[in-house]
């Protein structure tokens, strides 16, 4: 019995595949390689001692799918496949509703057609859209603000027809808060093409000198210090949460769950932090506003607690600390 993971290779996805693993779990990675590294694959096994079978696919293709499904006796799917910059998706959304929307019906296609009921989706904190109240709970209403936000509410929506017209299936929808860090041993971690957009990675390219110096987006929202306030979540945390999910998916249903901290850290703070465990200065700039961005937002925790007994641990300490543990010995990421 084993599980699927699609862009297994990618950020969450290697980090996820260590945790299934390390818990003892079959896994086969299904990747196109477009935003990620083989090299992160012979990571995970130098970190957890196996072999891990890894197949060269895109999601968008269905009958390979269900062949790889079959081959490998799969009986869950974890999805992580897809396209994730919110900027790229305004400049190219036919690639982002094909290779997302597209590339997720095809695979539950698959699914279906092979019998497998247990998914669990990678889906955002972007869903929610400007905060109606804060913390975000996963009742509030529902509001995508640009495309790629679109391509993950429109799979959710997708994913509750799917359990609405069969109970068979169990579908856990996880909404992520800001997913930041790397596996203790800097083996494996986020390696981002071009210029990174996420605040991590840039702040970690400065501090490896990549980089000149950090452009923090707004210095005069309402917040405590005037910059931007955001729920970060240690990926280790996140892809355990993802291990908690696979054993809740043992009931049917299609139910949504919140993986963050609960806490709010600003820029200034993430900077403070990211310094004072790295022994690095990161120089910054304040500029103005980035369009589209939120002052704020952060999760309430208590349904994951509730529903998954999950809860994260590791507070913005640690993230910068492994994240400087991987950046400092792969300055280039993968490609060293
Ligand atoms: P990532 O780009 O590192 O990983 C995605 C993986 O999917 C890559 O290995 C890529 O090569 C692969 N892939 C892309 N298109 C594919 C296709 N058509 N067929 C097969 N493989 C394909 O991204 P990540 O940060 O690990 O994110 C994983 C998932 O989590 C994504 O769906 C993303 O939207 C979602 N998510 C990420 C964040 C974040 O901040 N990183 C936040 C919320 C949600
Ligand atoms: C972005 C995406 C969001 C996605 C999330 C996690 C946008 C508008 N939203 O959110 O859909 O779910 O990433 O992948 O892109 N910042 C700087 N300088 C930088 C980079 C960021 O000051 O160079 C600030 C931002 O203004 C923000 C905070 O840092 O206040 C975090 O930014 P980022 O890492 O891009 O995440 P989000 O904006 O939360």
């Amino acid at each position: 019995m084993t599980v699927l993971i699609t862009g297994g290779a990618g950020f969450i996805g290697s980090h996820t595949c260590v945790e299934f693993i390390a818990a003892g779990h079959d896994v086969v990675i299904y990747d196109n390689f477009e935003n990620s590294n083989p090299i992160a694959v012979e990571r995970i096994a130098a970190i957890t001692g196996k072999t891990v079978p890894c197949v060269t696919g895109d999601i968008r293709d269905q009958p390979h799918l269900e062949a790889v499904l079959q081959d490998y006796n799969c009986q869950a799917v974890v999805h992580f496949a897809g396209l994730k910059a919110v900027g790229e998706s305004a400049v190219k959304p036919l690639a982002y509703y094909e290779n997302n929307v597209q590339g997720s019906l095809a695979l539950l296609k698959a699914m279906q057609s092979c019998g497998i009921y247990k998914f669990i989706f990678s889906s955002s904190a972007t869903v929610y859209g400007t905060p109606e109240f804060l913390p975000y709970t996963e009742d509030h209403p529902l509001q995508a603000m640009n495309p790629y936000g679109r391509t993950k509410l429109m799979i959710e929506d997708m994913l509750r027809d799917l359990y609405a017209s069969d109970p068979k299936w169990s579908i856990a929808i996880l909404r992520y808060f800001n997913p930041v860090g790397a596996h203790e041993s800097g083996l494996i971690g986020e390696d981002p093409q071009g210029i990174p957009n996420n605040l991590m990675p840039f702040i970690t390219q400065v501090a490896t000198g990549r980089r000149e110096k950090l452009s923090i987006f707004g210095g005069d929202y309402e917040t405590r210090d005037g910059t931007g306030v955001r729920d970060y979540i240690h990926v280790v945390d996140l892809a355990q949460g993802h291990l908690a999910a696979y054993d809740f998916l043992k009931i049917p249903g299609c139910t949504a769950i919140n993986l963050g901290t609960g806490q709010g850290q600003s820029v200034l703070e993430v900077v403070g932090a990211f310094e004072h465990m790295s022994n690095q200065k990161v120089p910054y700039e304040i500029v103005p506003r980035r369009a589209g961005d939120l002052p704020e937002f952060y999760a309430q925790t208590d349904f994951a607690q509730k529903t998954l007994g999950w809860r994260a641990k590791k507070d913005l300490r640690e993230m910068c600390k492994d994240t400087w543990n991987w950046a400092s010995k792969n300055p280039q990421g993968y490609e060293n």
